[in-house]
């Protein structure tokens, strides 16, 4: 029986695992963390992280094929194949601050695999690694010359919180790059050999090791430059009388751009888009390419001057002050379907009303109150060092300028104003009539998703902004 072994039990390795798992009767697969409280919520009914048909998946297979651990050594000691699914956020200090990968948390887990394993083995980059990490890694893996061969694959994930399970089992591509050399190609035919067991031949891709790496970089730049430039749109849109949905629409039927990812928004979030577009911007200035650094740098910068934009409009539209008025945040995950608020722009757009004195009440239907708090508190870039080991300080949120509760009519009772900042399905269907009638006036309704129906809620009485929309 193969052996698997994945360090790492978060967002990518937890699901990633728990299909091989499903599709792989035949090999054994273990997810280890050194966070205690992580592996005991994959053992228990509660996982850690909410993902539409998870836990079915989880629930087949763990205690048959499946294990969570934190007996890390044991389990790499005798795997054959060892992910490695480990958090690689945006350095905080020294060299390459705020923009550099910090890889603090993967050299770790490479030294630990030199050091215990007393067998030959295939070690797979699944996190979101620099270009040229694996001749890194290649060198930490051997520095204590114990005559144990390794092959390093770099074999990036692509899957998207929300749809993580159905993006794990119909991907559009699985990316495995090796070195080549006889040994690097035997390796990468072992990987591609667990793949097929659910993956069409023509869907798995196989490259040299340093375009598997630079890929996922790219692959999440385009996406992100996709929503900047919708989202740049967005503002020439309320400017000029254009709707920015006809935009995206007309623009999205040309079959070379095609319709996906054009949705504009508040801004994007999540964990990765911009940690890796800044890792890109660094990789860059450190070849000596000053000018295609300062090209992706600009997706960042759009993205933030959408939140900022919100913000001003928010308060701008409030005459020009929100001190001491309630506004209501529906919704605080960076998307739908996650309870994810890694990077979510409610961070920025909650942190820029605090600043003009709002007082906020935060509705979410996936994410605590704890949750919020912390990221209310946390310095930029803070958050993945990593985010379970941080404790909350809820002094900092700003004394009582934030209330979090657990239904959105209650959030909007008494506010002056709505912000909508996740697109979950529950707020399209929200009575914004009994909404209206339980606001102060006149109402405000800021809708960073696009998911209202404007001219109803017009008609209700609301003052509408909507982004990208004729105002
Ligand atoms: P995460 O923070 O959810 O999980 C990482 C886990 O690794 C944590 O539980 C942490 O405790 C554990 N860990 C850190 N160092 C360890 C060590 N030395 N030994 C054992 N465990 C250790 O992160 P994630 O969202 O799963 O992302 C992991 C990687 O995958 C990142 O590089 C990210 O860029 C990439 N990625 C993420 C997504 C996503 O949707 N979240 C998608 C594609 C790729
Ligand atoms: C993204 C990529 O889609 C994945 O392929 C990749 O594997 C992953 O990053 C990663 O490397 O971590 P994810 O961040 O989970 O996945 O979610 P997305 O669906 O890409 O959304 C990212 C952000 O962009 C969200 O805040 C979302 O609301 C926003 N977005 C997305 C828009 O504002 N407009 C759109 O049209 C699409």
């Amino acid at each position: 029986m193969v052996k698997i072994c994945c360090i790492g039990a978060g967002y990518v390795g937890g699901p990633t695992m728990a299909i091989i798992a499903l599709k792989c009767p035949s090999i054994e697969v273990a997810v280890v963390d050194i966070s205690v409280s992580r592996i005991s919520a994959w053992n228990s009914d509660q996982l850690p992280i909410y993902e539409p048909g998870l836990d079915e998946v989880v629930k087949q297979c763990r205690g048959k094929n499946l294990f969570f651990s934190t007996d890390v050594e044991k389990h790499v000691y005798e795997a054959d194949i060892v992910f490695v699914s480990v958090n690689t956020p945006t350095k905080t200090r020294g060299l390459g601050a705020g923009k550099a990968a910090d890889l603090t948390y993967w050299e770790s887990a490479a030294r630990m695999i030199a050091d215990v394993s007393k067998s030959d083995k295939i070690v797979v980059e699944k996190s979101t690694v620099p270009v040229k990490t694996a001749e890194a890694i290649e060198k930490i893996l051997t520095h204590n010359s114990k005559g144990i061969k390794y092959q390093i694959l770099s074999n990036p994930e692509f899957l998207a919180e929300g749809t993580a399970i159905q993006d794990l089992l119909k991907p559009d591509r699985v990316l495995i790059g090796g070195r080549e050399t006889s040994a690097g190609s035997k390796a990468v035919q072992t990987l591609k050999e667990v793949y097929a067991h659910w993956v069409p031949e023509d869907r798995i891709l196989t490259t040299n090791l340093w375009s598997a790496e630079l890929s996922k970089l790219a692959a999440n730049a385009f996406l992100a430059q996709r929503i900047s430039s919708v989202n740049a749109m967005s503002a020439l849109c309320e400017a000029t009388g254009a709707d920015v949905s006809q935009v995206s629409f007309a623009v999205g039927k040309d079959s070379r751009i095609g319709p996906k990812f054009l949705n504009a928004s508040v801004g994007f979030g999540g964990s990765c888009f911009q940690k890796d577009i800044l890792n890109l911007v660094y990789i860059c200035e450190c070849n000596g390419l000053p000018e295609v650094a300062e090209y992706w740098k600009q997706v960042i910068k759009i993205n933030d001057y959408q939140k900022s934009r919100f913000v001003n409009r928010i308060v701008s539209s409030m005459f020009n002050t929100v001190a001491n008025k309630k506004i209501a945040i529906l919704g605080f995950a960076f998307k739908k379907d996650t309870g994810d608020t890694r990077e979510t722009p409610a961070i920025d757009v909650c942190k820029g009303l605090i600043g003009d004195k709002a007082q906020l009440s935060i509705y979410d239907p996936q994410v605590t109150e704890d949750q919020i708090e912390r990221d209310l508190s946390m310095n930029k870039f803070d958050w993945d060092h990593p985010v379970h080991l941080q404790p909350a300080s809820p002094s900092t949120t700003g004394g009582k300028k934030v209330q979090v509760v657990w239904d959105a009519y209650e959030a909007a009772k008494d506010a002056h104003g709505i912000c909508i900042l996740t697109e979950w399905d529950e707020f399209r269907k929200l009575d914004f009539q009994k909404i209206y009638e339980s606001m102060q006036k006149p109402a405000f309704i800021f809708d960073g998703r696009s998911i209202i129906d404007v001219n109803k809620l017009r008609k209700i009485g609301f003052i509408v902004y909507s982004i990208g929309k004729p105002l």
